[in-house]
């Protein structure tokens, strides 16, 4: 098998190439004047099993179409096998429409990437009102997690903890992951309004005293559903916060925001980002061996 950092893929590629004893090679990337991409591969795919390690983030659209031309040239280069490591994969929010006239985004791309692919695999796919990859995905597919490495985080570094997910979704990863340590956990309501208004409560009585909360979920990206549950347990009587995610996508200044409101925050590396600290190349292998 060859392992191919895409572009927002060098952070883990090496790491997943060298615990597999793979070989590793970095994808050539160019962005001309206008915009256009163009990709390049460094090595011989022919014959090959061909890994491509794409993180969605950033300028989600250029990964995407830096994906599928790799995809695509790969399988016309004579690879013979072309999978997709995704740590972070986009677009699984817009699971239906929610609005008139709105695109079901999820079905759109993930129709794309079962043109080119022949697997796919995704750490902590936001899955709500689906519950697995085979009925989002025709190819093959596989879901990764890093809930036992947040687990394991939270064991180490965090004591007295009372596990917090802050809306409803939430509970496959905050409840699993407090299930696995044995701490208590609440799930919280929330209503989003528009991506930056979001208001969250609690519907069953929690007690906080001598303990650390810490709120638990897949992605953050604005950052607000984290700022509210925070402002919602610290008027509850919590003094300690701590926010563990899987996917710190941290768009606008979320992280500064997180901050000011006096949050500790940690996420896994399936994004690059300032507190990434939770390593998943561990759970990746395991998916390609
Ligand atoms: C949605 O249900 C997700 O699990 C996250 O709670 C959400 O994407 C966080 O978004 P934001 O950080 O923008 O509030």
């Amino acid at each position: 098998m060859i392992v191919i950092s895409c572009s927002h893929g060098k952070h883990l590629g090496r790491q997943v190439a060298k615990k597999l004893g793979a070989r590793h090679s970095e994808l050539f990337v160019n962005k001309f004047p206008d915009d256009e991409l163009l990709v390049r591969f460094n090595i011989d795919v022919k014959n090959q099993s061909v890994a491509l390690v794409q993180s969605f983030y950033g300028n989600v659209s250029d990964c995407i179409i830096e994906t599928i031309l790799a995809a695509s040239t790969a399988k016309e280069l004579g690879a013979k096998k072309v999978m997709l490591v995704a740590p972070y994969f986009p677009y699984l929010r817009q699971d239906k429409r929610f609005h008139p006239g709105e695109s079901v985004s999820q079905d759109i791309i993930a129709g794309l990437f079962d043109r080119y692919f022949d697997l796919i695999c995704i750490v902590d796919p936001h899955l709500h009102r689906k519950s697995s990859l085979n009925q989002v995905f025709r190819i093959k597919s596989a879901k990764l997690s890093a809930n036992s490495l947040i687990a394991d985080y939270i064991k180490k570094k965090i004591k007295n903890p009372i596990i917090i997910g802050p809306d409803s979704e939430s509970y496959k990863w905050a409840r699993s992951v407090a299930d696995s340590i044995g701490a208590e956990s609440r799930i919280l309501e929330k209503k989003r309004y528009s991506s930056y208004h979001v208001e969250v409560q609690l519907n069953k009585k929690i007690d906080l005293k001598n303990k650390n909360a810490v709120i638990v979920d897949d992605i953050v990206s604005t950052g607000h559903t984290i700022i509210e549950a925070a402002k919602l347990l610290r008027k509850l009587g919590a003094k300690n916060i701590s926010c563990v995610c899987v996917h710190g996508i941290f768009a606008k200044g979320a992280l500064e925001k997180l901050r000011k409101n006096k949050i500790n925050v940690i996420s896994t590396n399936t994004i690059p980002n300032p507190v990434a600290g939770i390593d998943v190349s561990g759970v990746i292998i395991k998916s390609l061996i």
